[in-house]
């Protein structure tokens, strides 16, 4: 590609001060999550544990992370790998005991890292005993689920589902119980029966349920699906549930099986879910207040719509989610967007968040394709520094830190239900085992993820040189790139406090970051495939003469420390660089 002297085809400028002064632990967070699956398997039986994530803490403490979440860890039949949970209070054997989860979190505190557990608030298992009990008409747990008698067809002279709802792992959301001669609602698997929050019951022993976590000393939790909490009630018009409409345009999604193919007016995001947020927010609040602990903090699990993000927050006499997963840029960016989009989303959720919270940025997660994938591996050191230079919350899904790309993962040896309910064509559109495939360690078997001769899904990649150890090896690595970000994060004024000032060209994104104390700092992204030539000093008000880089791509070609030319300063395609201005000499 030809190199080009970028004139500025468009310049967008953010300015949000921060405030400054003291900051609770998780307000500057960086925040990893563990799959503990695919982590590290510490008796080798092929499935990561507790123990294995507890022998791994000094590595996520080393990274620079200060919050870890982990991916549930609840006795659960697995159906859908634990969000399927059929004792809340009760670690899955597999993973390990109630004294091992209590010896992490001791290890975790010991470290200065705050752990945080999934709650899975929508649903139980269908093996859970409020299930059973609810299935065998028990006066207390009649209602704790969504029961209908269903409707008799008037051509057919058939029973049929009370409504056309979808489940978001395909076909009806509605299933039939032979012993209770009723549906139950079912916005995911089979084996997911949705809880009924119009149930105040319900209501209380799930806060009982976060206030017995708390008592155990955890940090605050990740909270699953919560768009899901409420389906619209019955219409007394008909005795049965409203039908949600059809899509305008089938073309996006034509099999009437899929979700997609519905417009879930009815089953998603209703306005109720905010108040539960809110009440769940009251629990870890009166907790911490009732018990003089550190926060514990909320992260809510919602695609929806961005003003529903807001009102995550709070609505202004109530407070709701410290961290209401910011999905923005995961949904809407892909390796076709262009540097405008990559600002555009910056800005929206910075100029847009209420006064008084924190704005996080989440870029992957086990529910999407790896970073690496998605963007092109040559893109997986700019993406990181992409998400580490923002101001406020960041959130990584473990592996992104060192450009792990998803893995491999045939028909034969699928396990995801999402991918288990298409066919050997299909599923790989559906499939989220290729992002949850092992973690790599190391170059012995296994990439010394386990010792068992089978995996519960296949090492996914190649591991025999690109591994964690041999990553720290190395002079120059993604992890080493991941690692000065951290910290440069946690450490450099411009990133802890300072604004952000963006300039946008064809390709590229730029922005300086500064703060009353500390040097400022410039990052750049050039997303495209075209080498580009920046002024600074003309993007940024005279910024500077003098330019250290402190980090950038590992293919960029500067070592860290070398000083550039801020007035023609050369972008390579898909490489990320953040430099320092230096002090006048
Ligand atoms: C959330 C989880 C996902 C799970 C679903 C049902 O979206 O992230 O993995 O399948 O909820 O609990």
């Amino acid at each position: 590609m030809m190199g080009k002297t970028i004139g500025l085809l468009l310049i967008a400028f953010a300015l949000c001060q921060l405030s400054r002064g003291e900051r609770d632990w998780w307000e500057n967070g960086n925040f990893y999550q563990i799959y503990p699956r695919s982590f590290k398997d510490s008796n080798g039986d092929g499935i990561g544990d507790l123990i294995g994530i507890l022998e791994k803490l000094d590595y996520v403490k080393d990274i620079g992370m200060n919050g870890v979440w982990l991916s549930p860890i609840f006795q659960s039949p697995m159906a859908d790998f634990g969000y399927d949970i059929s004792d809340y209070t009760k670690v899955q054997p597999e993973y390990g005991t109630s004294e091992d989860l209590l010896a992490l979190i001791d290890k975790a505190h010991s470290l200065g890292l705050h752990l945080i557990l999934d709650f899975v608030p929508n649903h139980t298992s269908d093996e859970h005993e409020w299930f059973q009990r609810s299935i065998a008409n028990d006066s207390y747990y009649r209602d704790f689920y969504i029961w209908h008698d269903g409707v008799i067809n008037a051509t057919t002279g058939k029973r049929q589902p009370p409504s056309n709802w979808i489940s978001q792992f395909r076909y009806s959301a509605w299933e039939w119980n032979e012993q209770r001669q009723q549906y139950y609602l079912h916005q995911f698997g089979v084996k997911q029966p949705d809880l009924n929050y119009r149930n105040p019951n319900v209501v209380e022993e799930m806060n009982n349920v976060l206030r017995y976590w708390l008592a155990r000393g955890i940090d605050g939790f990740r909270i699953d699906a919560v768009p899901f909490l409420f389906e619209a009630d019955i219409d007394p018009a008909t005795g049965t549930y409203p039908d949600e409409p059809v899509i305008a345009d089938t073309s996006s999604c034509p099999d009437p099986d899929d979700w997609c193919h519905l417009n879930h007016i009815y089953t998603n995001s209703l306005p109720e879910i905010f108040n539960i947020v809110y009440q769940w927010r009251k629990v870890v609040d009166e907790w911490k207040r009732e018990h003089n602990t550190d926060t514990k903090v909320l992260l809510t699990e919602a695609y929806t719509s961005f003003e529903n993000l807001m009102r995550m927050y709070g609505d202004g006499v109530h407070n709701g989610s410290h961290i209401p997963f910011n999905f923005e840029m995961m949904a809407e960016l892909n390796n076709k967007s262009t540097a405008s989009d990559y600002d555009y989303y910056v800005r929206h959720w910075l100029d847009n968040m209420p006064a008084g919270v924190y704005a996080n940025w989440v870029l992957g997660n086990h529910d999407n394709p790896r970073l690496a994938s998605r963007f092109g591996a040559q893109r997986a050191d700019l993406m990181n520094i992409f998400l580490q230079t923002l101001p406020g919350i960041a959130v990584t899904y473990n592996g992104e830190e060192y450009g792990l790309e998803d893995g491999y993962v045939s028909w034969e040896e699928s396990v995801d239900p999402q991918a288990c309910n298409a066919d050997p064509s299909t599923y790989l559109k559906y499939s989220r085992d290729p992002e949850r495939t092992p973690f790599l360690w190391d170059n012995t078997k296994n990439a010394g993820f386990s010792t068992a001769d089978r995996t519960w899904l296949p090492v996914g990649q190649s591991y025999e040189t690109n591994n964690i150890e041999a990553q720290y090896a190395a002079d120059n690595s993604h992890l080493k790139i991941f690692k000065t970000l951290t910290k440069l994060r946690k450490s450099e004024p411009a990133f802890t406090d300072g604004d952000y000032k963006s300039a946008v060209g064809d390709g590229w994104l730029a922005y300086a970051r500064k703060a009353s104390s500390g040097s400022p700092h410039i990052v750049i992204v050039n997303i495209g495939d075209s080498k580009v030539t920046l002024n600074f000093n003309e993007l940024f008000d005279n910024i500077s003469a003098n330019l250290e880089v402190v980090t950038s791509s590992l293919q960029s070609g500067l070592a860290n420390g070398q000083s550039v030319d801020a007035s023609a300063f050369e972008a390579q395609p898909y490489n990320g660089y953040v430099l320092r201005v230096k002090s006048e000499e």
